[in-house]
Order: structure tokens, then sequence, then C-alpha cells
């Protein structure tokens, strides 16, 4: 059997979404909107795993408004594709709980987000950050997804859900039951990097602010960010065997062809042999361009909290219509009496 091709992604409501999200994930939800039907959560479940999200209920709904109000501005379309938050579809808990019982704990043991994530005291985590890939994989197989668009950093958790899905097949001998979900990585900034340290990805919880470009920063922090960008003392490359060794300057590089839609050599060859601060101060305009729309769009969707609790309930309503009758069946197939 072969299973329609359906998208399903998400992201989590912890502080703001920056460029990383932005270029690694949403620009392509965007696109692939017009390629087959599309599902965009905001992982609230997931956010509550780590001190970030835990026990801060008014700041937890704010920034899922924010989440979804990031998506509605940079194109995810509300009326075409259905946005919700997970915490308002049960059934993402409930196959959670059967996938529970389906992955092994080596399995999670190798996980190496959890291990980032839970530092040097793991014991002191919660039990939901050490399982939170197996929701993961409730929240794609609900809607039997065939297509994650993701960032480089959640390619092991796919290989997971893909595991997931695989074992839950054989073991209720129902083979195809669950498609195993292709993670869709592409672009030219699949990774984004820290501004400060060449090394470290760009993240929400980087505790500097100015390694990363939030949505939510003005034009002047966002040049002010770039100028600030660490480099090498060299000039630009002028082939790309000359990046070897220099992430800073290769991250720089990705991100203006993935914001420019060109190809790495394109802007090497752009480029070439040129001193940071020009190159530097053609990206800030460059990444303000494309930014500040998004923004603005998101400013004026956030004035109206009350429109977007309504986007997100209908979004919730459309996603169970598909997530109940897939829950029906597994409960059948694993043999609980409905
Ligand atoms: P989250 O919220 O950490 O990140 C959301 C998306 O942004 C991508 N991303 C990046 N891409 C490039 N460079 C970066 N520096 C960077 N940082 C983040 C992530 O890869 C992700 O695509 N576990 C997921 C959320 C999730 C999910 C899902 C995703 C929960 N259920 C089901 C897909 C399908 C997460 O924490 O993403």
């Amino acid at each position: 059997m072969t299973h329609k091709p359906l998208v399903l992604s998400g992201m989590q409501p912890t502080n703001t979404l920056h460029l990383g999200n932005y270029l690694g994930a949403l620009k392509n939800w965007v696109r692939m909107q017009e390629e087959m039907p599309c599902f965009f959560c905001v992982v609230d479940m997931h956010a509550i795993t780590a001190d970030a999200g835990y026990g801060k209920p008014a700041e937890l709904a704010q920034s899922t408004r924010e989440v979804a109000a990031a998506y509605i501005a940079a194109g995810v379309d509300p009326k075409r594709t259905p946005i919700f938050n997970q915490g308002q579809v049960p059934e993402h808990a409930e196959l959670s709980w059967i996938f529970n019982c389906v992955a092994r704990l080596g399995w999670l043991d190798r996980m190496t987000q959890f291990k980032e994530k839970s530092g040097k005291h793991k014991e002191r985590s919660s039990v939901g950050l050490y399982t939170y890939p197996v929701l993961m994989a409730a929240d794609i197989l609900i809607y039997k997804a065939t297509h994650v668009p993701v960032g480089e950093d959640q390619k092991q958790h796919l290989e997971l859900s893909r595991d997931i899905a695989q074992k839950f097949n054989n073991d209720f001998n129902a083979p195809d039951f669950f498609p195993l979900p292709e993670p869709v990585i592409t672009g030219t900034a699949t990774r984004v990097m820290s501004l400060r340290d060449g090394a470290k990805k760009m993240s929400k919880s980087d505790e500097s602010d100015n390694s990363r470009i939030n949505l939510t920063d003005d034009a002047a922090a966002i040049a002010d960010k770039i100028r600030r960008a660490k480099t090498d003392p060299h000039p630009l490359p002028a082939g790309k065997d000359e990046l070897a060794g220099r992430p800073e300057a290769e991250n720089l590089i990705n991100i203006y062809a993935a914001l420019s839609d060109k190809s790495q050599d394109a802007v090497i060859g752009e480029f070439a042999g040129q001193q940071f601060s020009g190159f530097k101060s053609a990206l800030a305009d460059l990444t303000v361009a494309k930014i500040e729309p998004i923004t603005r769009e998101m400013r004026r969707l956030l004035a109206d909290p009350a429109e977007i609790d309504r986007i997100l309930k209908d979004g919730a309503r459309r996603a169970r219509e598909v997530a109940t009758p897939v829950m029906e069946e597994v409960k059948k197939k694993v043999g609980f009496i409905a």
C-alpha cells in the first residue's frame, strides 16, 4: 500500500523563534503547502518537558500564539492548512502512550538531544524530556504523515519515528499501517549556526541574545547582531575549498544564500575576496528585507489574540477529523475494547 503524501511538522513554543527555525524549517513549509496537504502544529506538550515551558502558563499560552502568528506571517495559510496546538488534539497524547510501549529504552538512550538537554543532571530531568521523541513520533503518525520538513538537528528523532512505525506494523501484523515518514531537510541552511560561535547551532536556549536573530528583532537589532557576528581575519573565500576550517564564514554565506534563494557557489562568486564589513552590511540589508515584513505581520496578528485562538481551535477541529479515525484503528489493532 502506498500512503497519500501528507506533511506534518511542528515547533516548540519556548522563547521566540529565530532565523534557524525560519530557514531550516518554516520557509520550506510555506513552499510545501503548494505541493501536498500539510498540518502544522505548535507543540505545547513538548514545551512543558523542560523548565523553559513548565510552570509558566501565561508565558506558554503567549508563546503558543506567537509561534502560530509566525507560521501565518511567514506565509502558511490557515484556511488551507490547519494550524493548531498539540494540547487541543488529545489523540497525540493517546497514541504517544501506545508508542511508549512500542519504543525500547535502548533506542531512547541513544538520543543525542536528550543528552544535550539533560546535561550533567540526567536524574533531575522530567520523564517527559526523555520520552519527548516518542511524542514526536505520535505527532507525525497520528496523521499517517509521509513527509516531515525539519532542520538537520531533528534527523535522529525522525529515524526513531520510522523505527516506531516499523515495529508497530510488525508487532501488530499490520504491514504498511503506518508509513515510514521521510525527513525533508532541504536548502542551504539546514543547520544555522550561532553568530557568536560557528561550532554551536543557533538556538532559543543560548544565553547570548547576540547569538541569534529572533523573528521579533527590529531592523536596528538585526543589523547590530550581524555587524558583531564573529568572523575570521581573512577576506571572503574565492572558492568552496577555502571554506574549510572557517565555520563562521560558511555560516554567514549559507544564511545569505538561503535568504536570497541562491546557491552557496553563487554567493561565494558574488563576494569573493571582499572584506567582511561590506558583506555584513549586504547581509544585514537582506535579512532586514526578508524578516521585517514577517515581524510586522506577526505584531499585527498578535494584537488580536482572540483571532489566533480561533484559528488554533479551527485547526484542531480539522486535525481531529484525521486523527480520530486513525486512533480508532490503532485501538482496535492493539485490542482495546471500544
Ligand atoms: P524546535 O522547536 O527545536 O525547532 C523547530 C524547527 O526548527 C529547526 N531548527 C533549525 N534549523 C536550522 N538551524 C537551526 N539552528 C535550527 N534550530 C531549530 C528544527 O530542526 C525544527 O524543524 N522536536 C521538534 C518539534 C516537533 C516536531 C514534531 C517536528 C515536535 N513534534 C513533529 C516535526 C514533526 C523541535 O523541538 O523543534
